[in-house]
């Protein structure tokens, strides 16, 4: 097994309020997003990592990258992160299956890349998610409805496509100025579906500025604290 992943960290974190790329912040001593090539870099499967960075951080990206032998290229992205998935997805060099993964969930384990990647084999395109908790009510023009909780799921990453598929959603898209929120979702425009694979409640995305602290707690609690 085999696979290559983009990495993106070309947003600006506005929720995080840090003032800066959110995945620039450190969580117990090291920043977020060489936690997250960390994983890669570390997994046998994985061949080759390509980064999407902001177009303004490229030369610090650039310095960090240097660290790790499978990073093969730091890409500048893009307005929308679709935008930056598509800069990643033309830079890529080899017919393997693709990852595309946020910068920003350090906490995905090889256990789950791997059940995502065998799943991805069977049916070219995958995601890991997760049942909600929460109930989720959907308000249209003052209206509310209850959906069934046992019938959503909350949509991670990585996801994951056989590279001509992933090739084939994104031309699509491109062509037809489509977006969508998450990269499986673009396989909606072609009447196709990817398969669910179960993931974990640690592997969440940090967004708001209590997410840090809920981090660095998941490192101690783990032994994952290199401070
Ligand atoms: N991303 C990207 N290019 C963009 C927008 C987002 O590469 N134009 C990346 C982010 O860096 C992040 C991932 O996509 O790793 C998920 O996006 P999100 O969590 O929304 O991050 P931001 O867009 O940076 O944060 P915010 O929406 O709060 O501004
Ligand atoms: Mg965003």
């Amino acid at each position: 097994p085999l696979y290559q992943v983009i990495v993106l960290a070309a947003g600006q974190g506005r929720r995080m309020k840090a003032g800066k790329n959110k995945q620039l912040l450190e969580i117990g001593g090291k920043t977020i997003i060489e936690r997250t090539v960390d994983v890669f870099e570390s997994d046998a499967w994985c061949d080759s990592i390509y980064l999407v960075a902001h177009p303004s951080e490229l030369k610090l990206m650039k310095q960090l990258a240097s660290q790790y032998d499978k990073v093969k290229s730091v890409i500048p992205g893009g307005k929308e992160r679709q935008d930056s998935v598509r800069q990643g997805v033309n830079q890529l060099e080899q017919n393997l299956i693709t990852f595309i993964h946020d910068g920003a969930r350090p906490f995905i384990s090889h256990d789950e890349l791997h059940r995502l990647y065998i799943e991805t084999e069977e049916s070219d395109a995958a995601f890991l998610g997760v049942p909600v908790t929460d109930t989720i009510k959907q308000i249209k023009d003052g209206y509310v409805e209850t959906l069934k909780r046992d019938e959503l799921v909350a949509a991670q990453t990585p996801q994951a496509f056989k590279y001509d598929l992933l090739k084939r959603v994104h031309d699509y898209a491109y062509e037809h100025q489509l977006y969508a929120t998450d990269d499986v979702a673009l396989l909606e425009f072609l009447n196709q579906s990817p398969s669910y694979v179960e993931g974990s409640y640690q592997n969440f995305k940090i967004t708001n500025p209590e997410d840090i602290q809920k981090a660095e707690n998941m490192l101690k609690i783990n032994g994952l604290d290199h401070s």
